[in-house]
């Protein structure tokens, strides 16, 4: 049985809660059934609203959290229900793709604003908060970029570049992802950075650069640091939490404007290491460094998952609840984003042309998946700290507060 082979449409059935504990379970105790997945067994008439009060962005505001996703500009002018489901479930929008240099410029001096200009303006006429993804990355570049950028021109077109978009998008932006992915500890530098083109025409310096030209740009908008990798409790996370915590304490010691960090939150399933301990330590040391943390791409990989869907939504919602009761009761954690609301328009699709990606809130029918449930549960669980009152200092006649 091949993924392909689960048809999806309007009556694929919804995974109720209990469902989902009984498998989690099954699949904690390894009885793993690797069979095709009953769907007449598990067939719900009932339909869950998830609209109003009931909506992700509603139990997100109650604890003083954004919560968005990433948006596709072709389905937003397109598909109506998929507009709709945007508005009713986020507060806040990033664009997946069509802020990135190369759908902005792809060739140079030639600029395509449409689709990041129509994402905006949609997000605003909804009074949605928008970022801005993403200004510097190795990836995506326009190909006049890759050949032609050296030594002598690298700063100058970075800084043409952020100011490009920032000024145009300038009061507009929540927060931009300034520097995406700047690390690499496979690439054998001591201080952990990414050998790529940057670094390469520009040294690490590029990092500064593109902080400083982005606050000068754009003056109102929180400038964040935005990476992958810093999640789960395998070494390797560990040693990307260490690299970037060290780059985040020089560039406080150098006065660089920063005010947060991005922590991607691209899971993958199945996995072991779980999320715990480092990743809490990470989160107090971001907040002694009085930075706010995104999470900025939430979604779960399942496709190395058995071909069983009630074990993989049952997984997805495993890793969203516990990934998320370790992030969120972080007072620095001010957004949740996922890459993608639905499994209708999701990257995870080209990662396996076999399956049907369940690591998003909602799925192809746009019904909200077990990860929706998981998402919206572990932000009813968040606790707000009380705000601590401020003394009141009653003032004589006379005094001033000088
Ligand atoms: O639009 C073109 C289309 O015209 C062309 O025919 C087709 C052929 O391959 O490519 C299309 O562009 C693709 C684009 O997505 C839009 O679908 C690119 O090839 C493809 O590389 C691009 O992938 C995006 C990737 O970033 C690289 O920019 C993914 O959609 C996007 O989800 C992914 O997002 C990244 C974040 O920006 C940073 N963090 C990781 C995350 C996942 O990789």
């Amino acid at each position: 049985m091949r993924r392909r082979d689960i048809a999806i449409n309007a009556s694929t059935p919804l995974i109720t809660r209990r469902r989902v504990l009984t498998s989690a379970a099954a699949f904690a105790g390894h009885t793993l059934v690797c069979s095709r997945p009953s769907f007449a067994a598990t067939k719900q008439s009932s339909r869950i609203d998830v609209s109003g009060r009931n909506a992700l962005r509603t139990h997100a505001a109650a604890k003083h959290l954004f919560f968005g996703a990433a948006v596709n500009p072709k389905a937003l002018r397109e598909d109506e229900d998929y507009a709709r489901l945007l508005r009713q479930q986020c507060s806040m929008l990033v664009a997946e793709n069509c802020m990135k240099w190369k759908a902005i410029e792809p060739q140079q001096g030639q600029f395509q604003f449409d689709d990041a200009d129509f994402i905006l303006a949609f997000a605003e006429k909804y009074k949605l908060k928008m970022r801005g993804h993403t200004l510097i990355w190795h990836d995506a570049l326009p190909a006049w970029v890759e050949a032609g950028m050296t030594s002598s021109n690298a700063r100058q077109w970075m800084i043409a570049h952020i100011q490009n978009i920032c000024e145009r998008y300038n009061g507009r932006i929540h927060s931009w992802d300034v520097v995406n992915e700047a690390i690499r500890p496979e690439d054998g530098r001591p201080d952990g950075l990414r050998n790529n083109i940057w670094l390469r025409t520009m040294g690490p310096e590029y990092i500064e650069t593109a902080f400083r030209t982005a606050r000068a740009a754009d003056p109102a908008a929180l400038l964040t640091y935005n990476d992958w990798g810093l999640e789960d409790e395998s070494p390797q996370n560990e040693e990307r939490r260490r690299i970037v915590l060290t780059m985040m304490r020089r560039l406080r010691q150098r006065n660089v404007p920063i005010d947060a960090i991005g922590i991607q939150a691209h899971l993958n399933l199945p996995n072991p290491a779980g999320y715990g301990a480092g990743l809490q330590r990470f989160l107090a040391s971001l907040k002694e460094l009085d930075l706010q943390v995104f999470i900025t791409e939430l979604d779960a990989d399942d496709h190395r998952l058995p071909d069983n869907m009630e074990l993989r939504d049952a997984e997805v919602a495993k890793a969203f609840g516990q990934f998320l009761d370790i992030v969120l009761p972080g007072p620095a954690v001010t957004a949740v984003l996922t890459w993608g609301l639905t499994s209708r328009y999701t990257w995870l699709r080209d990662r396996d042309h076999n399956s049907t990606p369940r690591g998003l809130p909602f799925d192809d029918n746009l019904e909200p998946t077990a990860g929706f449930n998981a998402i919206r549960d572990a932000f009813d669980r968040r606790r707000i700290q009380p705000a601590v009152p401020k003394p009141i200092t009653l003032l004589r006649p006379g005094q001033s507060w000088r």
